[in-house]
Parts: structure tokens; C-alpha cells; sequence
């Protein structure tokens, strides 16, 4: 294939990376998980588009990402639940034949001060955001290594990306349950990489900053919005989901396969500390 088509997000190369993987996204019916989805197809991968509302979404990112060539199909599943995840791995290990990467992308918040904060809500966040990507991330493990390393495919016998934030090491007042979520995210992926990259399977996590998705319309969508947020970004542009999605691609990649247990912050600098640019 050429590089550079006309219909690719600027700065990005349609090198097939991916050609012949199989990749899950989980919450990929919108956002970043919908950005991530699109870019492995793009890259040559067949991709399951996990989602839990809004089925229509999800069959259009399906549709989208079959024109590049590959496999695609929409599963409804709850990330949390743990025989829908079961479940949803078993079949694309049935429809596909494995899984080679797995994005645990699924994501919520429910904000509120700490003392206005419900267990429910507390709750709702640990359960989607932690507990759904161990879930996911353990479905996967089992899958890889019962396969192991398929040489023409990948160098590894499988890539877990977790996604995570800035609020993985940033503390965010007023988003008790996300942040700790986050925070938990960090030592999952961590633990998992040390306990799994014996069996040559990969567990990184990427950690967007401030993106423009429907997560945090509220932060950008009006210029007084925009121009606050953008105080806290050093590089001064609000990412946008193909940001994320790219680099997704590049940490599945084998171009990256030595890089294990790794976090990496796509952010525009916002986790430098803006704040002290002038200060302190
Ligand atoms: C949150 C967004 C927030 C961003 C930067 C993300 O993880 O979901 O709401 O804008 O972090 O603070």
C-alpha cells in the first residue's frame, strides 16, 4: 500500500504494522476506543468493536473498518461483568481463531466532591475502569499463552494495552473514584508486565491527557472552557483521539517490542508540571 493516502490523519503512514493480528477494543463504539479501533484496522489487524451502549455506533465503526480489508465485528459486553468478558473473548477466539492484542479501553466517570460521592459512584468507576480491564487483561493472558508465538505474526505471544490517564500519577480533586482508578491502573499494568513478560507477552499502558472526546465535553467545548484547560497543557493544542489511537498502534507494534511495562503519557506536556513553568 502507499503511504500517505489522502483519507489518513495527517503525520500517520499506512505501513501495515498489524498485518495479520487480531485485536479487541473494549468501549470502542466512541472516543478513543473508537479512534484505536479504526487505527488497528487501518494498520492491518482484524478488530473486535466491544461496546455496552449505542449499538448502531458500534456497527458503523465496524463498517469503517472493514473498508480497509480486514475482519471486524460488534459484541455487546460489560467490561465488569466477568462472564460477559469470558464470554466475549471465547468468541472471538472462535470467529477469529486468537487474540493478539488486547485494548482495555473502556472508561467512565462520575464525578463528584468526596463527601457528595455515593458508593455507587465510587463503586461504578473501580468496577468499569480497574476491575474490567484486570478482566479483560486476564481473558487475554489465557489466550496467549495457550498459543504462544506465532513468528510470522508477532515477535511476542501477545500485547496488553492498558488504558490509563494523566490521573494515573496527577491527583484530580473532585474525581476521587477515577483517579484512584487510574492510579490503580498504573500498578495492574506494572504487575501484569513483570508477572507475564516471562511468557514473552507485553503489558504496557498508554495515558492520555486532555482529549476532545465526549468524556470531557464540558472542558473544551466552549472557548473559556478551551482556553482554561489549555493553561494545563504545555504544547497548547487539546489532543485529539487519532493521538491516542497512533500511538496504540506503535506500542502493539514489534517495533516496540522490547518496551515492557512502560507507561506512556500522550499528553502534550501536561503532566510536566505546567504550573511551575513560571513559578515555584
Ligand atoms: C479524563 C478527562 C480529563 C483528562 C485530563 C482524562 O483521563 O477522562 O476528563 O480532561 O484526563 O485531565
Amino acid at each position: 500500500m502507499a503511504a500517505g493516502n489522502a483519507d489518513e490523519p495527517r503525520g500517520t503512514s499506512s505501513a501495515q504494522l498489524l498485518k495479520g493480528q487480531r485485536a479487541l477494543v473494549t468501549g470502542a463504539n466512541s472516543g478513543i476506543g473508537l479512534a484505536t479501533a479504526v487505527a488497528l484496522g487501518r494498520a492491518g489487524a482484524d478488530v473486535v468493536v466491544n461496546y455496552v451502549v449505542d449499538a448502531d455506533a458500534a456497527e458503523k465503526v465496524v463498517e469503517q473498518i472493514k473498508g480497509f480489508g480486514v475482519r471486524s465485528y460488534a459484541h455487546e459486553a460489560d467490561v465488569s461483568n466477568e462472564d460477559q468478558v469470558v464470554g466475549m473473548v471465547d468468541r472471538m477466539v472462535n470467529d477469529f481463531g486468537t487474540i493478539d492484542i488486547m485494548v482495555a479501553n473502556a472508561g467512565l466517570q462520575r464525578d463528584a466532591s468526596v463527601t457528595e460521592m455515593t458508593l455507587a459512584h465510587w463503586q461504578k468507576v473501580i468496577d468499569v475502569n480497574l476491575t474490567g480491564q484486570f478482566l479483560c487483561a486476564r481473558e487475554a493472558a489465557k489466550e496467549f499463552m495457550r498459543r504462544g508465538i506465532v513468528p510470522e505474526v508477532s515477535r511476542s505471544a501477545g500485547k496488553i494495552i492498558c488504558m490509563s490517564s494523566v490521573h494515573q500519577i496527577v491527583p484530580w480533586s473532585g474525581h476521587v473514584n477515577y483517579a484512584s482508578s487510574k492510579g490503580g491502573v498504573g500498578m495492574l499494568m506494572q504487575t501484569l508486565a513483570q508477572e507475564l513478560a516471562p511468557k514473552h507477552i507485553r503489558v504496557n499502558a498508554v495515558a492520555p491527557g486532555a482529549i476532545r472526546t465526549p468524556i470531557n465535553k464540558d472542558a473544551w467545548d466552549t472557548p473559556q472552557a478551551e482556553a482554561d484547560l489549555l493553561k494545563l497543557i504545555p504544547y497548547r493544542r487539546v489532543g485529539d483521539p487519532e493521538d491516542i489511537a497512533n500511538a496504540v498502534v506503535a506500542v502493539a507494534s514489534d517495533l516496540l517490542d522490547y518496551v515492557v511495562g512502560t507507561t506512556l503519557y500522550v499528553d502534550g506536556g501536561m503532566t510536566l508540571f505546567p504550573g511551575f513553568a513560571t513559578g515555584g
